[in-house]
């Protein structure tokens, strides 16, 4: 028997990538920082929950603890993330861009993936099988952003991209310290979720396909790459 974590998973990518990994035989810990979202998304679902605010050290280290306790796990997803739009839904302008607006995005984004993982690292490491997805962005890739006429070269804001960009460099540099793990980042695509407010051109469905494929690779699966559903994708 698999078992899975998604952080971020009472709602969009999260919710789904836990539908579809329940439906495959998994069993699933819906990782939601608010407890009571968590329990009703685990229930609709047919997952368990677990409380993780992934900013918050003491409420990793007792997710992980209660993991353990459980029985351990095989596969992480490091979904939950977030933007930072401004209050009508715009991309902050680079002109706009401070620490302030920077901070909560590096503490979530790539502070919270790797706190995750480090706390995590030790319960995969006993997993034959272990798995780690990082739910990253196209506009992570350093060589699509500076494409003027690729679709992410019209992203104008710096905070988002850049902190997606560092949760790549995390997946590199794991998946070469830790050659027994399979792990990977994953753009899903522009999806249609709270995080652009639902501005997206993709369903959770398309955007969580890519996620659920990265999650149930093998041992003989890649590790240490970047994916969309279509395929690899430059850094
Ligand atoms: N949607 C897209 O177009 C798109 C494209 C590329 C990549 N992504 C990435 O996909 C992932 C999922 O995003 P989404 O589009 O599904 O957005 P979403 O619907 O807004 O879901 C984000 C999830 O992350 C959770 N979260 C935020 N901060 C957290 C924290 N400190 N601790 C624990 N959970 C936290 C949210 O919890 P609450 O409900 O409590 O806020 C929510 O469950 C993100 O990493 C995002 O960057 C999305």
């Amino acid at each position: 028997m698999t078992t899975t974590l998604i952080t971020g998973a009472n709602k969009g990518l999260g919710r789904e990538t836990a539908r579809r990994l329940v439906e495959a035989g998994h069993t699933v810990y819906i990782g939601s920082r608010d407890a009571e979202k968590g329990r009703r998304a685990a229930e609709e679902l047919g997952a368990r929950h677990v409380v993780i605010d992934v900013t918050d050290e003491d409420s990793v280290t007792a997710a992980a603890a209660t993991i353990e306790a459980d029985g351990g796990l095989d596969v992480l997803v490091n979904n939950a993330g977030i933007e930072g739009r401004t209050a009508d839904n715009g991309i902050v302008a680079p002109a706009d861009e401070t620490v302030d607006t920077l901070r909560p995005l590096f503490e979530t984004n790539v502070f919270g993936t790797l706190r995750v993982t480090h706390a995590f690292l030790p319960l995969l490491n006993r997993s034959a099988a272990p798995v780690i997805v990082n739910v990253a962005s196209g506009l992570a890739s350093m060589a699509l952003i500076a494409t003027p006429d690729a679709p992410a070269g019209f992203y104008p804001g710096i905070a988002y991209p850049a902190s997606k960009t560092a949760v790549n460099m995390l997946t590199v540099q794991y998946a070469k310290a830790f050659p027994n793990m399979r792990i990977n980042s994953v753009e899903p695509g522009f999806t249609k979720t709270d995080l652009n407010g639902n501005s997206g051109t993709q369903t959770v469905e398309e955007g969580a396909e890519v996620i659920v494929r990265m999650a149930q690779l093998g041992p003989d699966g890649p590790t240490g790459g970047f994916f969309s559903a279509s395929g690899p994708l430059p850094w």
